[in-house]
Formats: structure tokens, sequence, C-alpha cells
């Protein structure tokens, strides 16, 4: 859907991205991640032509942006900022309605598309539409730049450090309900983030950047458990452990795990999915001791009976078996 080739930038003669190149698939999520200064910034904002590269190139469902005219990119591309930037004198409704007025869409289609997007966002229209950005918290304006970067319905949405700025069970709903958001709109979605857990929580595939060089690029599993230096191991350290838990999933560890047949008459503790987070898992546990836990797939219906630790030692194994696994 939108691929950097080689983009390179330079700022009086320093160059602040190097080469960098990825590719993003239709309704998939990915993520820049890497320290202060390192060009995530930069080349996100390549890929709308907010910045023009020194060179290298961005296409767009196969068509080179800069033969593309801004306004129309404008309607392919959403754009979130970490600051939000909404209009101060504008309402909400006039914020979310900026680019369906720019692109002179009809006024009643304007105000129905609103609705719906702050509606969609988690803010009912009848209490927030006609507030003004002041009298909002941090998180409901974010969730306004959500609905205004989603108003002309682009298939790409960039995000640069969306989620800052706001404490961390503010944080981590919105994350969920932008996840869930996605899912369901099946955005191509462009994400900067220098936060790990976010990076894994969030993305398919990530792009680990230090001083304007890609360092490595792969799914969040890859760059956790076989990081190609000792640049992207450092980077992931320090949230090793949680991040690995939300990477792994149930149907990771069945070649570690007793499950049997379900048995009549007995009523399992918890339902699951299959691809359960193994984060989401032991969270569901939190009140147990034991659990036996029900799970079905294509194959059918099996039943694990398990406990905390016994998932913890199975992920130990997966996880050492996946560090030493040869090139
Ligand atoms: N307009 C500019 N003129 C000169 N240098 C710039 C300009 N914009 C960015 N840079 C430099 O390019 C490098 C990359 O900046 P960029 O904003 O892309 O970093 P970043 O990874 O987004 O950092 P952060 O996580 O702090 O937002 C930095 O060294 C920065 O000082
Ligand atoms: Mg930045």
């Amino acid at each position: 859907m939108i691929q950097a080739i080689e983009l390179t930038r330079k700022f009086h003669g320093t160059t602040a991205v190097d080469r960098v190149s990825f590719k993003v698939g239709a309704g998939q999520t990915l993520g820049l991640i890497g320290t202060s200064g390192c060009g995530k910034t930069t080349t996100l904002r390549m890929l709308n032509r907010l910045i023009e590269p020194t060179s290298g190139r961005v296409l767009l469902g196969g068509r080179d942006v800069a033969h593309q005219n801004p306004e129309c990119l404008r309607r392919a591309i959403g754009y979130v900022i970490q600051s939000v930037g909404l209009f101060p004198h504008y309402t909400v409704e006039d914020n979310v309605a900026v680019v369906p007025r720019l692109l002179r869409h009809d006024e009643g289609q304007i105000s129905r598309r609103t609705a719906e997007l702050l509606d969609l966002v988690g803010l009912p229209p009848a209490a927030y539409s006609k507030r003004f950005p002041h009298e909002l918290s941090g998180g409901q304006q974010q969730r306004v730049g959500f609905a205004r970067a989603l108003a002309a319905d682009p298939p790409v949405i960039l995000l640069d450090e969306p989620f800052g700025g706001l404490d961390q069970i503010t944080r981590g709903q919105i994350q969920r309900d932008f996840k869930t958001l996605q899912r369901c709109l099946g955005k191509t979605v462009v994400l900067v983030t220098h936060d790990v857990f976010e990076a894994v929580f969030m993305c398919d595939q990530l792009c680990l950047m230090d001083r304007g060089i890609i360092q490595q690029s792969g799914t969040p599993a890859d760059l956790l458990f076989e990081p190609a230096n000792d640049f992207v191991r450092d980077f992931f350290r320090s949230q090793q452990f949680l991040a690995s838990l939300q990477v792994v999933r149930l149907c990771d560890l069945s070649p570690h795990l007793p499950f049997d047949a379900p048995a009549p008459g007995r009523t399992p503790l918890l339902t699951v999915e299959w691809d359960i987070s193994l984060l989401d898992l032991v969270q569901q546990f939190q009140n147990h001791d034991t659990a036996s836990l029900v799970v079905s797939d294509a194959d059918g219906t099996k039943i694990l009976n398990t406990t905390i630790p016994s998932l913890l030692a199975a992920f130990w194994k997966l996880c050492a078996d996946r560090r030493k696994r040869p090139e």
C-alpha cells in the first residue's frame, strides 16, 4: 500500500535519514521506532510530502507521491501529530471537518460524517461536538485528532507519537481502542513511537532506527528474539519480559503444553481465543491458582488444565528455543 524506497534526507549537509526502505501492506501497521533524533518524524513526513526527500521515492498504491498533487495526498493520507494540533478557536466538529471542507464536500454529508466519527472514537456528538479544545482533556483531544485524521476516509494514516503526554491508564485505553478501530476499518498505519511496549502491542512490523539508518526490520518477535546487533538488543532490554509476554500467543506454546480433549460434564473456567497473547491470558488468571482453559481452532476444541508457573515455564522454553535458533 505504501512503500519507502531508499529514502534519504539531509539537513545542511548532515544526513538525518539514510536510505530507509520499507513496505507496509494494506491494513497493516508498521512501527518506526528508535531513540530521540534518529529520524522517525523526518521519515514519516517524507511519506506525505511535508518534507521532500533529498533522494529516494515513496510509492502510494504503486504510484510515486512526487507526481501527485498535495490535495489528493491529503485525502489519501491522514496525519496525527504528538501535540494533536487542534485549532483552538474551532469547535470539536469544525476541527474534524477541516479536511472534508478543504475538499469541498457537501455540508450535510460533512455533518453526518463528523457525528459518526465522533461516536466511533468514543465522544458522543451530543455532548462533545460544540465544545472547544480547551474544554477537553488531553485524551479527549487526542480522540478528536484521530477523528480528524479519519474524516476524509484515507486508506493510510500516519501517527507521530500520538499517545505521548497521556497518563498510563488513558494511554492504554486509547491504544486498545485505536487498535480495535484500525482492525475494523482496515486502515494502513505508520506509527512513530519510542515506547517499546506500544510498538509491540500496536504493530505487525517494526523498523528500528539509529542515526537515520534502519538497524533491523521485522515482526516484533523477530526483533525481540533475534536481534540483529547489540543496539537492537539494548533497545529492547528494559522491556524484554513484558514485550515478549505480549508478543507470544497461546498457540505458539502449544508444542510445550499438555492439551486434552474436552471431558463431558466438567465446566472449564475460562474460554479464550487460540491467539490470545500470554500477557492477556496471565491477566485473566489473576484470581485463580489453576484454571482449565477452553480453546477452539479449526481442528476443534481443546482443554488445557494449567497454572501460571506452567505457562511461564513453557514461555521461557519457547524464548530460549527462539534465541538459540541457528541463522
Ligand atoms: N528542519 C530541520 N533542520 C535541520 N535539522 C533538522 C530539521 N528537522 C530535523 N532535523 C534533524 O534531523 C534529525 C532527525 O530528526 P527527527 O525529528 O526526524 O527525529 P525523531 O526521531 O523524530 O526524534 P524525536 O523522537 O525526538 O521526535 C535530528 O538530528 C534533527 O535535529
Ligand atoms: Mg519525532
